[in-house]
């Protein structure tokens, strides 16, 4: 039975403790526009003004993490207009930084800067160097990532720092990812009504738990985020070990 219904707003106070970090994939953005009659990019800033309502959300009820994907290494492949769009949401969201420094959340960006251009890198360089002593939520916007190519980033440093195979080891790997020193996901949300993790932070999600919805990402809410904690909560994490 569930623990409260999707009409309550606030976290039950029973059941497991809350995840620590929790990674969403955004889905859904081009579909809410589709049925509007709305170009895909009202669709993405839809979805970005959902992310903010979802980081602040996060932020109050004491989750220390989120990971959010905002742009994969395949994401190149849309129209230039779409991929601009998506660029421009992200200038504006670091643009806006202050409002985020008032309140207590930090930011990290992860992904492949090196195609971005010089000003965009310069601009999340001095995001995060203002938001760098909140103590709330840390935001992790992942852009132009993709998990494979973090892998394969993360195995051109071990043989750049002359890493002895023996000394190849899981926390050598993890300190050379983009997510270095951010503890893993606890909690994957994808909603928008796909069962897949496109490439998206493979490494760090072993031992993760999925929580899948049919609602996009645009209409995600609070109330969404409720059922997914308390259905994490819910849970028996074994981590490989028995019951
Ligand atoms: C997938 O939905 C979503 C994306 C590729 C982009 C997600 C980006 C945002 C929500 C903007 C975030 C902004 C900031 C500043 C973090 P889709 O377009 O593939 O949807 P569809 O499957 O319905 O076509």
């Amino acid at each position: 039975m569930a623990l409260f219904s999707r009409k309550k707003r606030s976290v039950p106070i029973t059941g497991g403790p809350l995840p620590a970090h929790i990674a969403i994939i955004m889905d859904g953005n081009g579909r809410w526009a589709k049925r509007r009659g709305l170009p895909r990019s009202a669709g993405h800033s839809a979805g970005a003004a959902t992310f903010k309502t979802i980081a602040r959300y996060c932020n109050r009820i004491g989750i220390k993490y989120m990971t959010v994907y905002a742009f994969s290494t395949e994401n190149w492949k849309r129209s230039q207009e779409e991929v601009n769009g998506l660029i421009d949401l992200l200038r504006g969201y670091l643009l806006d930084s202050k409002t985020f420094q008032k309140e207590n959340i930090r930011l990290k960006l992860i992904g492949d800067f090196e195609p971005l251009d010089p000003d965009l890198v310069a601009l999340i360089a001095k995001a995060e160097e203002d938001l760098k002593d909140a103590t709330g939520l840390q935001v992790n916007i992942a852009f132009n990532y993709g998990g494979r190519d973090e892998l394969v980033h993360a195995a051109r440093r071990l043989v750049r720092d002359g890493v002895p195979p023996e000394e190849i080891t899981e926390d050598a790997i993890s300190d050379r990812l983009y997510t270095a020193g951010i503890p893993d996901p606890d909690l994957v949300i994808r909603p928008g009504g796909e069962y897949r993790l496109s490439n998206y932070l493979i490494w760090q999600t072993a031992y993760a738990e999925f929580w899948f919805t049919d609602v996009l990402w645009p209409d995600f809410s609070e109330r969404d985020i409720d059922a997914a904690i308390e259905a994490y909560r819910a849970r028996d994490r074994r981590f490989g070990g028995a019951k």
